[in-house]
């Protein structure tokens, strides 16, 4: 603990440790625990911790923070579209990752799973500076990058800069149902290399509903946006609502960035732009180039899979239903947060 850091930062104990590097191929070293709530990371984070949470935020800042498959790559399109006049010109021209870096990502890129990717693409200059990108801190990213930046994380607030609510920054934190974000995340566990997950669903939702996996605990993450939602910095939003309709959260976050109102004209050319069977063929949102350079094992769901309220009856059996069914109710005994 010292002043530029007021958290403690625990490795997980060494048993626990061999079995999720055994289930979770993507990390190589292990995992580490934070601060009373036990946010759950990979062992790069011990080096960096400070470094992520003394970021020095700017006022014209646009965050969107999450917990992980809550839906995020689908808000920082509509924020970014909304906040630069619907330019989809550009929107279409520069990947997402790089109008929209992602703080953290390269805490899961272990050095390991870097020299593969390097070794997989030798040869190639485009796919190697993908490699480097995403490999690059996002706090060395985010200095250099020129206002207004915009920022994806699902780092959780108490992760945060502290200041990140004090100086005018516009925070958007989306909410989804624990059920709807497991399947989600299993699948992509699954999918991506730096997570490299092996197990079947039952195993994964054993890790989740214990906090041990990246970025947990999903109920400390959310109640933290939520206590925070009435903040005039932040917009907090619910996947579900998203999804029944999208019209009425554009113009919620054309408020919120102070770009709106959007006339009937604007808002149904975005709803057309953020449609999934538009989203998942638009190359500078759904992660193709990742795939090109073998960030995405072959043979697994997409990146931007189904995009539906209730995927959760595909992977869970009613015993499993009913156990998480318990487990959502105890956890919500300790908040007033209720999924519509
Ligand atoms: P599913 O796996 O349930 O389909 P994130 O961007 O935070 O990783 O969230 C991913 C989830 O959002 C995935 O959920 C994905 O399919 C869904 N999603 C992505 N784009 C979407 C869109 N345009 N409309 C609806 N859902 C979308």
């Amino acid at each position: 603990m010292s002043s530029e850091y007021p958290l403690e930062i625990f490795d997980i104990d060494e048993e626990l440790n061999v079995r999720l590097l055994h289930d979770f191929t993507g990390e190589r070293t292990g995992f580490v625990q934070v601060g009373p709530d036990k946010w759950f990371l990979p062992r790069k984070y011990k080096d960096q911790a400070a470094n992520f949470y003394n970021l020095q935020v700017r006022p014209d800042d646009t965050w969107v923070v999450t917990y992980p498959r809550s839906g995020t790559t689908w808000t920082q399109e509509m924020v970014w579209l909304i906040a630069n006049n619907l330019d989809y010109e550009t929107a279409r021209r520069i990947p997402q990752t790089e109008r929209f870096p992602f703080f953290e990502f390269s805490l899961f890129v272990h050095d390991e799973i870097k020299s593969e990717l390097l070794k997989l693409n030798a040869g190639n200059p485009e796919k190697l500076k993908l490699v480097e990108q995403i490999s690059r801190p996002g706090y060395e990213v985010l200095n250099e990058m020129k206002s207004p930046r915009f920022i994806k994380t699902h780092l959780p607030f108490s992760l945060l800069p502290p200041n990140l609510l004090d100086v005018g920054c516009k925070v958007v934190y989306v909410a989804r149902n624990p059920k709807d974000v497991a399947v989600s995340f299993y699948h992509l566990n699954r999918l991506i290399r730096t997570q490299g997950y092996l197990g079947d669903f039952p195993r994964y939702w054993d890790y989740f509903e214990n906090n041990l996996h990246p970025w947990a605990p999903y109920w400390s993450h959310v109640t933290e946006g939520w206590d925070h939602r009435h903040n005039p910095s932040v917009l907090f939003l619910f996947y579900e609502e998203m999804n029944k309709n999208l019209p009425a959260t554009i113009n919620k976050v054309a408020k919120f960035l102070e770009r709106g109102p959007l006339n009937d004209e604007q808002v149904s050319s975005l709803v057309n732009y953020l449609n999934i069977k538009n989203f998942r063929n638009n190359p500078a949102v759904n992660f193709d180039l990742h795939r090109q350079i073998g960030l995405l094992n072959e043979g697994e769901e997409e990146f931007i899979r189904k995009g539906k309220n209730g995927s959760w009856k595909d992977e869970f059996t009613p015993e499993l239903s009913r156990r998480a069914d318990q487990w959502i109710q105890r956890n919500l005994e300790h908040t007033d947060l209720r999924f519509p």
